[in-house]
Formats: C-alpha cells, sequence, structure tokens
C-alpha cells in the first residue's frame, strides 16, 4: 500500500490536517443536531426567565464562585436521583447565559434547591454556614448583607440576555431598577436560590 500508517505516523503536519478533519466531523455530528432539537432549545414548561432579582442573584453567585464547590446539574443515576431529585434535563438551563452546571461537589449540588429551605434558613447559613451545619467548610457571606443590589445596570443586563433569547418585555425591563429598591445583594442571591429547579415539579 502506498500510503501507510507510518508515512501518518512520521509526518507531524498531515498527522495534525488528518486529526483536524476526523475530529470535526465528530463534532458536526454530535454538536450540531444539539441546537436544532426541540428538546435541548426549547424551555421546559413553566420555565419563566430570571427575574430582575434572581438576575441579579446569578450574578452575584458567579461573581462569589459559587460554583467551585456546587455543581448545578443532576446526573440520571439512582443515587443522584434519590438525593437531589429529578435528573437535569437541558429545557431547564435555557435562559441560563452561561450555565452554571459545573463538575466540582466540594458541597451538594444545588439544581434543586428551590423551595427546600426557608429564606431564613439560607440567610442564616449565608452569614454563618457553621451555625447550622457546624461540620461545613463552606466560607461566611455575611457582607452580601451590607451591599445594596446594583440597580443601575440591570436593564441593561436584561436587555442583553433579550438579545440571547431571554423573551422579557420593553415593560419588565423598564420596571427592572424598580424591583431592586431596597434589596441588599443577599435578597436577590436567596432569591435566585429559591428559584433554582423549581420549573420541574417531579420531587423525590
Ligand atoms: C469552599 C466550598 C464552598 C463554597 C465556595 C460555597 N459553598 Fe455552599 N456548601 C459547601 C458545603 C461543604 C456545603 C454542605 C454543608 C453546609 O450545608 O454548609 C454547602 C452547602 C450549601 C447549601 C445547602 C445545600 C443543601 O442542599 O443542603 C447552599 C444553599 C449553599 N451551600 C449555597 C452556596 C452559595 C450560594 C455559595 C456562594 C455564595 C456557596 N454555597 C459557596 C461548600 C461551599
Amino acid at each position: 500500500m502506498a500510503f501507510t500508517h507510518e508515512k501518518i505516523e512520521t509526518n507531524i503536519g498531515l498527522l495534525i490536517i488528518l486529526i483536524v478533519i476526523t475530529i470535526s466531523i465528530g463534532g458536526l455530528v454530535q454538536i450540531v443536531p444539539l441546537f436544532f432539537m426541540h428538546s435541548t432549545t426549547e424551555p421546559v414548561e413553566g420555565l419563566r426567565p430570571y427575574t430582575a432579582l434572581r438576575l441579579t442573584g446569578r450574578d452575584v453567585y458567579v461573581r462569589e464562585g459559587c460554583y467551585l464547590c456546587h455543581s448545578q446539574m443532576i446526573r440520571p443515576f439512582r443515587a443522584e436521583t434519590e438525593r437531589y431529585g429529578h435528573y437535569s434535563v437541558a429545557g431547564e438551563f435555557v435562559y441560563d447565559h452561561p450555565f452554571q452546571w459545573g463538575s466540582k461537589r466540594t458541597g451538594p449540588d444545588l439544581a434543586r434547591v428551590g423551595g427546600r429551605y426557608s429564606d431564613e434558613w439560607h440567610r442564616a447559613h449565608l452569614i454563618h454556614p457553621q451555625d447550622l451545619v457546624p461540620e461545613s467548610v463552606m466560607p461566611s457571606y455575611a457582607f452580601l448583607e451590607d451591599t445594596p443590589a446594583d440597580a443601575s445596570i440591570i436593564s441593561k443586563k436584561m436587555e442583553v440576555m433579550r438579545t440571547l433569547g431571554s423573551p422579557y418585555t420593553d415593560e419588565e425591563i423598564a420596571n427592572a431598577p424598580k424591583e431592586l429598591e431596597g434589596k441588599t445583594e443577599m435578597d436577590a442571591l436567596i432569591a435566585y436560590l429559591q428559584g433554582m429547579g423549581t420549573a420541574i415539579k417531579i420531587r423525590r
């Protein structure tokens, strides 16, 4: 045979080109359909875009790096669904830009933490986790109580989210700063946590 494996393996340029071609085909076949499949692009029934307060809370979550210790993605395995609830489905994340799935679980997965505890529980826990879970290694976020939620850029943020597919009305965007009046970043973060994973009603 004129074209042997040895020729490819001894020619780094050729090897690179062939690897790129192979990976491109694999990528096209596996990734491209996801952009057009109903189950990955349509929101699940009942999913609403983030309110101004929850969107602000989500940004606090990202800024504080909560994703470094918490995932938001329940895999479809018995051990996970028994502990956390219904496994995550793609349609729950269509308004998440970017999504916070994560992979590091120093703490528990939070994908369905919404409604599991009271607001007061979250507040006490975020102020000093060890008051509620003595062995916790989670840091304190007490300062969020003293930081007002930033209303100055919320409308702009929602406009950007709209270009990414969150169906906000002009009215919702105009009223966004009012929704944050008098709220702290703590309020916003708790509102975000309480909405998490609640679009799907089936629990454990
Ligand atoms: C250093 C790792 C770490 C970071 C960073 C961290 N956590 Fe935690 N978190 C934990 C651990 C460990 C637990 C389990 C013990 C406990 O409840 O405190 C936990 C528990 C939780 C729980 C309770 C979950 C449940 O189902 O019982 C919530 C809610 C939570 N964290 C939210 C947050 C938020 C919001 C942030 C960011 C502001 C954050 N965490 C940052 C480690 C972390």
